[in-house]
């Protein structure tokens, strides 16, 4: 089946709803692919903390220093995100979309600011701790609504369509079968790569589909190496869901980082609120000296009413594992949460590839740098993927028939296979790294590759290598990437010294 529109987005979540509104509300017909059959399940339907909009005492420039101190990313980008952001998310989200956040009487506009790691003020709305399911419910309403926009759910991107050196579509599975959907532009909003990971706070689908499909078209990507580690995903082994995440907006309201000795552990002037990858690794180093496999988040602080009515996501899940927040510290482990990296663009989305604009997690405009701000995703996602969508908007031909193969719907891998690499990647590029672990993990994905080459595990390989090829090649620890045998600003010792290296 052939099918033309004017723009095809890639991903429901609040990048590629954002970039799909704006783009219709610009005059485009959209349409909009989702791989799930529930254009809702998206990994933004997960976030828990919030989205930053602004507090009393802010300002951008306050923004930008914090984004910028978390992890040295773009000063651009991060002006941009501070100056645009917070005004989009009034106009579109409070406004427009009436996503319910809470409201304090007496808060500034109204609204119940919290807080989380590395911010300078309270400037985070939320809605309790499931604010990304109530952005997710009001934005998918919202494109439900649109006439111009057409949403095609449980629909698969297998590989973009390149012609001449321009991106003008894409093939997809769909019921059993590719169809292939040509438009004048394409925007990736397919999320990041965490279920590449053993432990992930990320939903299953979240395996780095849309890299995948950048790599193949030959876009550029960069920095994809920077996978950042949550500090705190619930430690319930043997549970479904054994590292659902646990908001960093726990300790933001008081919550405290223990041992198992019940003593605080973090050194840094910020304790418990510190940066992620400084919580993150010191929560390992606890437990590589305590020997215990968790550390713990003590919310002993707070009455049982108040955790309840602030955190009753977090709380209900706690007692599916057995254990009661409002009486006893909840279990934590880092793991694998948000890809900092992407797909390279401009501030616009654009990529290296023309005909092809990327925003949210899939894409880098270099914000993040080495290690993402809390709170950021979702505010990134909305901006930038609204000016993607104001972009591949702008009027150009669309094409009409293009040359070249159709793919196949590759076979299913096994799931003993996917399983491998998952362990790969948290065994070998994971919060800690040294050049001969990564060695092993690009030896172990080449095995994989040999064994399952031509299935479904095809793209996911292409993403580990790129992963691990980066981290291997960058010496220096710096933000969430960790490497043990060597210090930041050192030369690496240990790779100097293996052979052939
Ligand atoms: C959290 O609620 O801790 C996650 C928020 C984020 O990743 O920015």
């Amino acid at each position: 089946m052939l099918g033309t529109t004017d723009v095809i987005v890639i991903g429901g979540g609040i990048a590629g709803g954002s970039a799909a509104l704006a783009a219709a509300r610009r005059g485009a017909r959209v349409t909009l692919l989702t791989g799930t059959p529930d254009p809702e399940e998206t990994a933004t339907r997960y976030a828990q903390g919030g989205i930053i909009h602004t507090g009393p005492d802010d300002s951008p420039e306050l923004l930008v220093s914090d984004v910028l101190a978390a992890g040295g990313g773009d000063p651009a980008a991060a002006r941009l995100l501070a100056s645009e952001g917070p005004p989009l998310v009034r106009r579109l989200l409070i406004e427009d979309l009436q996503v319910p956040f809470d409201r304090e009487e007496g808060g500034f506009e109204g609204l119940h600011l919290t807080h989380e790691g590395a911010h300078s003020v309270h400037r985070i709305i939320h809605h309790r701790d499931t604010t990304g399911r109530e952005v997710q419910r009001a934005l998918t309403r919202a494109l439900r609504a649109e006439e111009r926009i057409t949403i095609l759910p449980a629909t698969a991107a297998l590989e973009l369509v390149v012609s001449h050196g321009r991106c003008v579509g894409v093939h997809a599975a769909r019921d059993g079968e590719v169809v292939t959907l040509l438009g004048r532009g394409v925007v990736l909003a397919t999320g990041g790569l965490g279920a590449l990971y053993e432990h992930t706070t990320n939903p299953s689908h979240a395996t780095g589909d849309g890299y995948a499909l950048a790599l193949r078209a030959g876009a550029t990507l960069r920095d994809l190496h920077y996978v950042q580690f949550h500090p705190t995903a619930l430690y319930a082994p043997g549970t479904a869901g054994d590292r659902s995440l646990v908001s960093e907006a726990v300790r933001g309201e008081g919550g405290v980082l223990v041992g198992s000795d019940g003593e605080e552990f973090v050194d840094h002037p910020l304790g418990s609120l510190a940066p992620r990858d400084v919580v993150a690794r010191a929560i390992r180093a606890t437990m590589d000296r305590t020997g215990s496999p968790c550390a713990y988040v003590d919310t002993s602080h707070r009455p049982e009413t108040w955790i309840r009515e602030r955190f009753p996501a977090i709380h209900a899940r706690c007692l599916q594992s057995g254990i009661d927040m409002a009486r006893e510290p909840i279990p934590v482990v880092p793991a694998a949460h948000y890809s900092c990296g992407g797909v390279a663009t401009d501030l616009s989305g654009r990529t290296s590839l023309k005909g092809l604009w990327a925003a949210g997690e899939v894409a880098s405009t270099g914000l993040h740098g080495s290690n993402r701000l809390a709170s950021t995703s979702l505010l990134e996602g909305l901006i930038f993927g609204w000016r993607a969508g104001e972009d591949v908007a702008r009027p150009s031909p669309v094409p009409d028939d293009v040359a070249g193969t159709i793919p196949c719907i590759p076979a299913d891998a096994p799931d003993e296979a996917w399983s491998r690499l998952r362990r790969v990647m948290w065994e070998h590029a994971g919060l800690v790294r040294d050049a001969g672990g990564l060695r092993i993990g690009l030896a172990k994905v080449e095995g994989l590759a040999e064994e399952h080459g031509g299935t479904s595990l095809v793209g996911p390989l292409a993403v580990a290598r790129t992963v691990l090829e980066g981290a291997l090649a960058e010496h220096e620890s710096r933000g969430c990437h960790h490497r043990s045998d060597t210090q930041a600003g050192e030369e690496n010792p240990t790779e100097a010294r293996m052979p052939g290296a």
